[in-house]
């Protein structure tokens, strides 16, 4: 099939969907690649590099008429999805649970869409389909670096003949897959890293990484399903607030990562935390958004100063900024989901398949993923439902 490969449009977007050494496996399989003029500029890939690895170069009008199957990484503009027509299939990092108006009107118009943020992340088969995951890992990396550059001490214990340096102080909150690198990243730059997570079986994962486990009086399991932490009760949250203060006070650096799927992120760093820290430390908020933070004073896309001395980052895209790495690992998500899809050259929707299934948002005219279907109902949108 026609698979094309979309330039991003989306503001401080630099990946691509395709990197050129992905093409080959996707060729054998029976397609032909036309990837959007431009499409790799961010990250350093020109347009040679693709035709040299098989693909043909369009332009954007070319691409949307002619293409079968269109891979992107994050959801298309308004302006974009107005040109995807009936039968063509749209792969990307969609976010239909935030979105769920563009999933109608892609419905609507007839467009299979199929996102990566819902691939199952517990089955082992999809492991190397999980972009969440890969994009996380690199988010993670970056997120160290970014609050090293933020601090301005060292990171490791240096002796030197001017004197010594202590080690940072390094807390993680939320162990999931960006908390174990930025942990492994934090130890390598030589800090001192404690971390904590609700669910129990992350103590040895962080152990084994080098960190110190902070396990609360307050003891909370939180294991959810699919591999995940549930939603904390009213009153766990408040003990586990009162009880963080003090351990976040104790460090230099905090980065934070927690998250439960579908809802508001918990609030782990309170304003009172933050006005105990000690001036110069810095705090990264990794799960900030238009939906909240993990600290209750991030500002998504921005750096702020506190009163007190604290730099609070909440960086929205952080894998955009390490484009070359997150493309490359991108392209291999997608890639593998493509081929699990192709059956005999042709890219086939079987919903009743266990990866398939879960991915697909939009097919036939309707929104096939329920929660998606849900979030659009009238009680949903505000009506008087219940
Ligand atoms: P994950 O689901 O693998 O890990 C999240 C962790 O948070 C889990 O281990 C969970 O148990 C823990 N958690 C949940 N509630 C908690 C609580 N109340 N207290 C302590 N821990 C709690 O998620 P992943 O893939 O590691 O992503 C982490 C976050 O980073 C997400 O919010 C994701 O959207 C965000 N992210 C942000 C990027 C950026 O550019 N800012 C880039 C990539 C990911």
């Amino acid at each position: 099939m026609k698979v094309g490969v979309a330039r991003e449009t989306a503001p401080g977007e630099r990946r691509v969907a395709l990197v050129p050494e992905a093409l080959g496996r996707l060729v054998s399989a029976g397609h032909e690649i036309l990837v959007e003029a431009g499409a790799g500029a961010g990250c350093f890939l020109p347009d040679e590099a693709y035709a040299e690895a098989g693909a043909t170069v369009v332009a954007t009008d070319e691409l949307y008429a002619r293409a079968e199957v269109v891979l992107r990484v994050q959801k298309p503009s308004a302006e974009e999805a107005a040109r995807l027509r009936s039968g063509q299939i749209l792969i990307g990092l969609l976010q239909p649970l935030l979105d769920p108006a563009l999933m109608a009107s892609l419905a609507e118009r007839g467009v299979t869409a199929v996102s990566l943020d819902l691939i199952p992340r517990t089955l082992s088969r999809a492991q190397s389909m999980d972009a969440l995951s890969s994009q996380a890992n690199i988010g993670g990396y970056k997120a160290v670096l970014l609050a090293a550059n933020a601090f301005g001490r060292y990171f490791p214990l240096l002796t030197t003949a001017a004197g010594t340096a202590k080690p940072a102080n390094v807390l993680i909150l939320g162990v999931g897959v960006a908390g174990l690198q930025a942990i492994g990243t934090a130890r390598r730059l030589g800090a001192v890293v404690r971390a904590y997570d609700v669910r129990p079986e992350t103590k040895e994962q962080a152990e084994s990484l080098g960190a110190q486990f902070v396990t609360l009086k307050t003891a909370i399991d939180a294991t959810g399903a699919g591999g995940y932490a549930r939603e904390l009760t009213p009153e766990e949250r408040a003990a586990q607030q009162a009880e963080l203060n003090d351990v976040v006070a104790a460090h230099d650096v905090v980065i934070t990562t927690a998250q439960v799927p579908g809802r508001k992120p918990p609030v782990l760093v309170t304003a009172a935390a933050v006005a105990k820290m000690k001036p110069g430390s810095v705090i990264l908020d990794m799960a900030a958004s238009a939906l909240g933070g993990n600290c209750e004073l991030s500002k998504p896309g921005e750096t702020i100063v506190t009163e007190n001395g604290v730099t609070i980052l909440a960086p929205e895209n952080l894998p955009a900024q390490m484009p070359m790495s997150a493309s490359q690992f991108y392209a291999r998500n997608i890639s593998a989901l493509l081929l699990h899809m192709t059956k005999d050259g042709t890219v086939t929707i079987d919903l009743s398949d266990e990866i398939t299934g879960p991915v697909t948002v939009t097919h036939g005219g309707q929104i096939v993923a329920e929660a998606v279907r849900k979030l659009l109902e009238p009680a949903a949108a505000g009506g008087t439902g219940a």
